[in-house]
């Protein structure tokens, strides 16, 4: 188990991408080869080996194996070279150094408590019987030892016993959710009459188990460990540490919704496969995969409630960037099912060959059953769609514009649809939109439009502070055309003729050439201070009426205060002047 960093980052990292980024290389055989980056030459000497992992010239002898390759190239010590390497490709550089897990203390717990049950699946009655039966679901021994399944052992607290023999503190047991106090004072185990999946951090620890009852009697089919300081479900991605070193090979992993499915996958040769655990995805397990890959591949169940969950997972693995691709698994099967039934030749055939982008696959998911002679059902495709396809690239949103358009006859715009503008709750802003907040709308918009930092103030101003409907619906549209054309400045002619659907909303800040000569910001620093005032003069504007309703104390008006929130700015706002 510990192994080096070096050793680490030398064997996940795929040694042919990072050498191209350097040298051209071309496929010879098994190999790669190409210009020796070390020395001047005319032919190729430099030889990449994916297999071996070693990039070495056999003219000069420069390079070798990752660390060292990169350490040569650029001109770092090698210590550097593996600390850049392990965080460019995702591999946890912290696992033997640096940062103190704070849980550490708990996890010989946990893997005692995951020896035991391992233990009692191999050496009791019960534990036979569960064998019998995972092995009727295609999990032999192989199996059985890689995925650390046990057996909770159906006794009232056998679990508790053996962790108190061995001196661990019997609150620990409680807090990680493995022993409960009865009313009579009494200890019990949590997991009983159960097979147990012991469930990993990504740091390869474990942190939590789930049980899954064969008893038909049994109403709960999985009970979970309960939250713990060790186990946050919807933090953990189930078998992600075991399969981070094929996801790093393999460029892509394949995400599925329960243990069996993951089991199967493997067997059928997909080792990269992890489970969100029934739960929909969340942003931290899209961070997780992100952290290692870039390619995604949805492997739900192939029923409803599987193509939903599939839907809902898009745009939350895109909004980290990642690549997405579905495998729709047939007859409504899981894939455990599907493998056991059909085999694994059709179920790889199925991964090699029938995988849908998450365009085509939302857009076949969303027009189905759907009738577009009623306004209702292109309004639902019209939002559905755009949630999964707006930050795509324009050609891709043309094409299912003109796709839609030869389908069914009907012009979606779906390239000319600004997102709907947030409505602000509280707060009737009309009556101060005097000179000086004019002019605030003026820097705003020509901070938007000229400046290379666009994308900055999208992410640093905050658009509750925005007053105006006309500033909103400007911040909105850019926001919205940055986001689409993936790039943090904006292309003003293009902007305007291809995108915006009200030019002249902005000619008279465009026509204004003062407003943006006289605004060089010339570093982050010089405009983060010019956001902040601009929040913070908003704030003082949105005080003082507040100051003037109470001035008034006029009931209407007071109905719409959101005290609470304005309460909550002003304190924020005295924390940032302190
Ligand atoms: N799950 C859970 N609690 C439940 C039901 C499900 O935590 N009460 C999680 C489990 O991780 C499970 C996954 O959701 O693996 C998917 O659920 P489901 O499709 O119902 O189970 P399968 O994995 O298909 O299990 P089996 O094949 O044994 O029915
Ligand atoms: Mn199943």
């Amino acid at each position: 188990m510990a192994v080096s960093l070096y050793e680490r980052v030398n064997e996940e990292i795929d040694i042919v991408s990072l050498v191209s980024e350097f040298v051209k290389l071309e496929k010879q055989g098994k190999n790669y080869m190409g210009l020796c980056p070390f020395h001047q030459e005319k032919s190729p000497s430099f030889s990449v080996s994916p297999d071996k992992k070693i990039a070495k010239c056999m003219a000069c002898g420069g390079g070798g194996r990752a660390v060292t390759f990169y350490s040569q190239i650029k001109n770092i010590p090698p210590s550097e070279a593996v600390t850049e390497l392990a965080k460019r490709f995702g591999i946890e550089t912290n696992l033997f150094q640096e940062r103190k897990d704070r849980n550490e203390k708990y996890y010989p717990l946990l893997d005692e408590a995951s020896n035991f049950y391992s233990f009692a699946l191999k050496n009791t009655e019960l534990g036979h019987q569960m064998i019998d039966h995972l092995n009727t679901r295609g999990l032999n021994d192989e199996l059985i030892d890689h995925f650390e399944i046990g057996l909770a052992p159906n006794q009232m607290d056998a679990l508790y016993q053996l962790l108190r023999s061995k001196n661990y503190s019997v609150s620990d047991m409680i807090d990680l959710g493995l022993v409960n106090q009865g009313k009579d004072g009494s200890y019990y185990d949590v997991f009983r009459n159960r097979i147990i999946f012991p469930i990993k951090n990504e740091r390869g620890f474990i942190v939590g188990f789930s049980g899954r009852s064969i008893d038909k009697n049994e109403r709960a089919k999985y009970i979970n460990s309960k939250e713990t300081v060790t186990f946050k479900k919807s933090e953990t991605l189930y078998h992600l540490s075991d399969a981070r070193g094929h996801v790093i090979n393999q460029k892509h992993v394949i995400l599925h919704e329960g243990f069996f499915d993951v089991i199967a996958s493997f067997k059928a040769g997909f080792k990269a496969s992890v489970a969100t655990m029934g739960t929909s995805l969340t942003n931290e397990q899209a961070s997780l995969i992100k952290r290692i890959t870039t390619h995604v591949i949805i492997a739900y169940d192939g029923d409803n409630a599987g193509l939903n969950a599939t839907l809902k997972s898009i745009p939350i693995l895109r909004s980290v960037g990642l690549k997405i691709s579905v495998l729709l698994i047939p007859n409504k099967l899981d894939p455990d099912d599907y493998i056991n039934k059909e085999g694994i030749n059709k179920y790889q055939n199925l991964i090699e060959n029938n995988l849908l982008d998450s365009y085509l696959f939302t857009y076949e998911l969303l027009s189905k059953n759907k009738d577009f002679k009623k306004a209702d059902d292109i309004t639902v495709f019209k939002r559905e769609f755009l949630k999964v396809i707006h930050n795509a690239d324009i050609s891709v949103i043309n094409f299912y514009e003109n796709k839609f358009l030869k389908d069914f006859g009907i012009n979606l715009f779906l390239s000319k649809t600004p997102s709907p503008i947030p409505q602000k709750e509280g707060f009737i802003y009309h009556k101060i939109v005097n000179r000086a907040e004019r002019t605030i709308d003026k820097v705003i918009v020509n901070l938007l439009l000229g400046n290379v930092h666009s994308k900055h103030i999208i992410n640093n101003l905050d658009v509750s502070m925005l007053i105006t409907k006309e500033q909103k619906l400007v911040y909105r549209e850019i926001a919205d055309y940055l986001e689409l054309i993936e790039y943090n400045q904006i292309n003003l002619n293009h902007f305007l003729e291809n995108y915006t659907k009200d030019k002249t909303l902005y000619n008279k800040y465009i026509t204004d050439v003062d407003y943006i000569n006289n605004l060089p910001i010339k570093s982050i620093d010089e405009l983060n201070k010019k956001l902040s005032d601009i929040n913070n003069y908003k704030l003082q504007l949105e005080i003082e009426e507040y100051k003037e309703k109470l001035k008034e104390i006029n009931s209407e008006d007071l109905k719409n205060l959101n005290l609470k929130k304005l309460l909550k700015k002003q304190r924020q706002k005295k924390k940032l002047k302190n």
